[in-house]
C-alpha cells in the first residue's frame, strides 16, 4: 500500500525512494536511490513478504541536502533504531542542531537536513531533550517539542518502533492532507496516493500536527492546542489518476485540454454575471483596485503574461508581470489598492507563496487562480478561481496552463464586469467566445499527425528557437519552455521585433525556428511585422515551422513546415497555437528516449525557495 501510494506520487520527486515499517519493535527500513522502480527491485529482492505490518512511511526525493543516494534517501532513522521519519522542505537550522547533536556523541549518517529530526525526535521521546521531558513516551509531544525548534519549511511525518499503531505528523509550508478511509487512515502530499481507498479527505492547515490511527485522527496546533480541519470530498476518482490507455500521462493530458478548459469555465457566468469560486472582495474592493501584479513561475508565469493582455485590454488597468521569486526581494509598490493574483497549479509553490505572504503584508488584496482544491496559496488568499483540469501527474505543465489562461480571462473580465469597463453584454459575449474554445481546440486535437512526424524529424537538432508578436510571445516562451524541460535541448523564445537587436546572429543554416503567427483578421501591424520577421531568418537559412491561422496563405511560400489552427479571437489564439508546440516537444523527447513523464532534476511541485 505505501509503495502504491509513492508511484502515484512519485512525479513529486524522484531521486530515490524508500519506505519504513514498525515491526515487532524494530523498524524495517529499506531505501534506494534512483526511481522507486529500484526501491520495488530491492523490496522483491529481500521478499516482501517481510514487510507487513499495520502502519507504514513512504518518501520518493527531491534532493536539496545531500545527493541522490543510498544514504541520503528517506525514511531516516535515529541512532537508536526507534524513530524514522520522512520530509518534504528544508530545515534551515539543521547545521546548528546536528552540532547540538554531535556535542552529544550522536553522529549524522547521511548529508540530509532531514536526519537531525529522527534523532531529536528519539531523544524527546526517551524523555532526554532539554526542556521537553514530559514528552516521555508520547509521541506526539515529541514531535511537537521537535518542530518548535526548526526553523524553515517542514512537513514531517514520524513513526516510532514501539507505536505501530499511530503515526505523527507535522505540517509547516509543504502540503500535506489526510485521507479517510474505513478502518484505515492516510497521509500524503496529494490525494493520488490514497484516491484507490477513498476520496474523503480532510485539509490541514499551517503549522498543524496530526496523529492518525487506524480509526480516526486527532489535529492540534504546534502548542498542542486542538484544532478542527475541514473535510472535503476529492471531486476525481481512480481512473482520472491513471494514464487510461496512454503511453504517459502528458499525452493524456494534452489530450484532455478541451475538457479541462470547459469545467475551469463552468459555473462562473450565472445570470449573465461572472463569478469566482470563493469571493472574500466586494465589488466595491474590485473597484477600488487601481493595479494588478500577476505573480507565478515558469509555466503559470507564462499564463500570466497573458492575464496581462487580457486584464489591460478589458479593464485599463495597468498590470505588471512578475517571477514570483523575484517579486518580494526588490519591495514593489503594494498597497489595499493593488490586486496580486498568484497563479499556481499545486497552490504550494514556495516561491508564489511567499509573494503572495508579502504582497497581503503590505495590505494588497490577493486572488489565486489554483488547481488544487485547498492548498495553501488559495487558503491565504481573499479570492479563488480553480483550474478544474483534474490532477496533473506529468511534471510539465500542459493542460493546467490552457486551463489558466481560460481563469486569467475570467479575472479580467470579473474586474471589467465590476468596474464598468465593460457592459454586461459584452462580458457575456467574451465569456461565450472563450466558451467555444474548447471544440477548436479540440479541432487542433485531431490533427496532430504532422507535429509528431516533426519532432521526429526535429529530435537530432541541437536548438530550437521561438519567435512571437503580443499574445504569440507567452505562446513561444512556453514552447520553448517544453523543449527544455523534456527534450533537455537548448531552446530559446524571443519577441519577434527584439530578433534584430540580436537574436538574428544565431540564426543559421538548417536552425529550426517555430513561429506563433497572429491572425491576418486580427491587427493587420502585427500580421505584417511577423510576415517579414520569417523572411528575415529564411532568408538566412533557418527552417521555418510556421504556426498560422487556417487560411493564411500569404506565409506559406516562407514556411518549410506549416501547421493551421481554426480561427479564433486573438486573445484566444493562445488556447490554440499552444497545443502543437506541446505535442512536438513530446515527440522530440520520446525520439531521443526520454520519459515526458519525469524530466530529469524536476519536481512537480518546487515546495522550497
Ligand atoms: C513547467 C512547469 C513549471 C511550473 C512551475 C509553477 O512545465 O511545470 O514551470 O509551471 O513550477 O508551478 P505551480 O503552477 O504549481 O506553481
Amino acid at each position: 500500500m505505501v509503495v502504491g501510494g509513492l508511484r502515484r506520487l512519485e512525479y513529486r520527486g524522484y531521486d530515490s525512494a524508500g519506505i519504513a515499517l514498525p515491526s515487532g519493535g524494530d523498524l524495517l527500513i529499506e531505501r534506494r536511490a534512483g526511481a522507486l522502480a529500484n526501491l520495488e527491485a530491492r523490496l522483491d529482492e529481500v521478499g516482501r513478504e517481510r514487510f507487513t505490518g499495520t502502519s507504514g512511511i513512504g518518501h520518493t526525493r527531491w534532493a536539496t541536502h545531500g545527493p541522490p543516494t543510498d544514504r541520503n534517501a528517506h525514511p531516516h532513522r535515529s541512532s537508536d533504531g526507534k524513530v524514522a521519519v520522512v520530509h518534504n522542505g528544508i530545515i534551515e537550522n539543521f547545521m546548528e542542531l546536528r552540532a547540538e547533536l554531535e556535542a552529544r556523541g550522536i553522529w549524522a549518517e547521511s548529508d540530509t537536513d532531514t536526519e537531525t529530526t529522527a534523532h531529536l525526535v528519539a531523544l524527546a521521546h526517551a524523555g532526554e531533550l532539554a526542556g521537553a521531558e514530559d514528552a516521555k513516551g508520547d509521541l506526539p509531544a515529541a514531535v511537537r517539542a521537535v518542530v518548535r525548534r526548526l526553523e524553515g519549511a517542514f512537513t514531517l511525518v514520524v513513526t516510532h518502533a514501539d507505536e505501530p499503531d499511530r503515526i505523527v505528523a507535522a505540517r509547516r509550508n509543504s502540503p500535506l492532507v489526510l485521507g479517510l478511509g474505513e478502518g484505515e487512515t492516510f497521509l500524503a502530499s496529494d490525494v493520488a496516493a490514497f484516491i484507490e481507498f477513498t476520496r474523503h479527505a480532510v485539509e490541514l492547515g499551517q503549522d498543524q500536527i496530526v496523529t492518525i490511527t487506524r480509526s480516526g485522527y486527532e489535529v492540534t496546533d504546534f502548542a498542542g492546542e486542538p484544532v478542527v480541519a475541514t473535510p472535503f470530498e476529492v471531486t476525481w476518482d481512480l481512473a482520472a489518476a491513471e494514464k487510461g490507455g496512454h503511453d504517459y500521462f502528458m499525452l493524456k493530458e494534452i489530450e484532455e485540454q478541451p475538457t479541462a478548459i470547459a469545467h475551469t469555465l463552468r459555473g462562473h457566468l450565472v445570470d449573465g454575471r461572472i463569478v469566482l469560486d470563493e469571493q472574500r472582495l466586494s465589488d466595491q474592493d474590485l473597484r477600488d483596485i487601481d493595479k494588478v501584479f500577476v505573480v507565478a513561475c515558469g509555466t503559470a508565469y507564462h499564463s500570466g503574461l497573458l492575464a496581462k493582455y487580457a486584464i489591460e485590454h478589458w479593464t485599463r488597468l495597468p498590470v505588471e508581470i512578475e517571477f514570483a521569486s523575484e517579486f518580494r526581494y526588490r519591495d514593489p509598490v503594494l498597497d489595499r489598492s493593488t490586486l496580486v493574483v498568484a497563479i499556481s497549479q499545486s497552490g504550494e509553490t514556495a516561491d508564489t507563496l511567499e509573494a503572495l505572504r508579502h504582497a497581503k503584508d503590505q495590505k494588497a488584496r490577493v486572488l489565486a487562480i489554483c488547481n488544487t482544491n485547498g492548498a495553501q496559496i488559495p487558503r491565504e488568499s481573499d479570492a479563488v478561481i480553480y483550474t478544474h483540469a483534474g490532477p496533473e501527474i506529468g511534471v510539465a505543465a500542459t493542460k493546467t496552463f490552457t486551463a489558466q489562461i481560460a481563469a486569467n480571462y475570467l479575472v479580467g473580465l470579473a474586474l471589467a464586469q465590476a468596474r464598468g469597463t465593460k457592459y454586461p453584454d459584452e462580458v457575456v459575449r467574451e465569456f461565450e467566445q472563450l466558451e467555444a474554445t474548447p471544440a477548436a481546440v479540440a479541432e487542433v486535437l485531431e490533427s496532430l499527425g504532422e507535429a509528431r512526424a516533426l519532432g521526429q524529424e526535429l529530435a537530432p537538432s541541437k536548438a530550437v528557437l521561438f519567435l512571437g508578436r503580443h499574445v504569440g510571445y507567452p505562446v513561444a516562451l512556453e514552447g520553448a519552455l517544453k523543449l527544455k524541460e523534456l527534450a533537455y535541448m537548448h531552446a530559446e523564445a524571443f519577441a519577434a521585433g527584439e530578433l534584430k537587436h540580436g537574436p538574428i546572429a544565431l540564426i543559421e543554416e538548417g536552425l529550426p525556428v517555430v513561429v506563433v503567427m497572429p491572425s491576418p483578421k486580427g491587427r493587420a501591424v502585427l500580421h505584417s511585422k511577423l510576415l517579414s520577421n520569417i523572411q528575415e531568418i529564411k532568408a538566412r537559412g533557418a527552417r521555418t515551422v510556421v504556426i498560422a491561422e487556417t487560411g493564411d496563405e500569404t506565409v506559406r511560400p516562407f514556411a518549410d513546415h506549416l501547421f493551421e489552427l481554426p480561427a479564433v479571437p486573438t486573445l484566444l489564439q493562445p488556447l490554440v497555437a499552444t497545443i502543437p508546440l506541446q505535442v512536438i516537444a513530446a515527440e522530440i523527447a520520446l525520439a531521443r528516449g526520454y520519459d515526458v513523464d519525469k524530466p530529469r532534476n524536476l519536481a512537480k511541485s518546487v515546495t522550497v525557495e
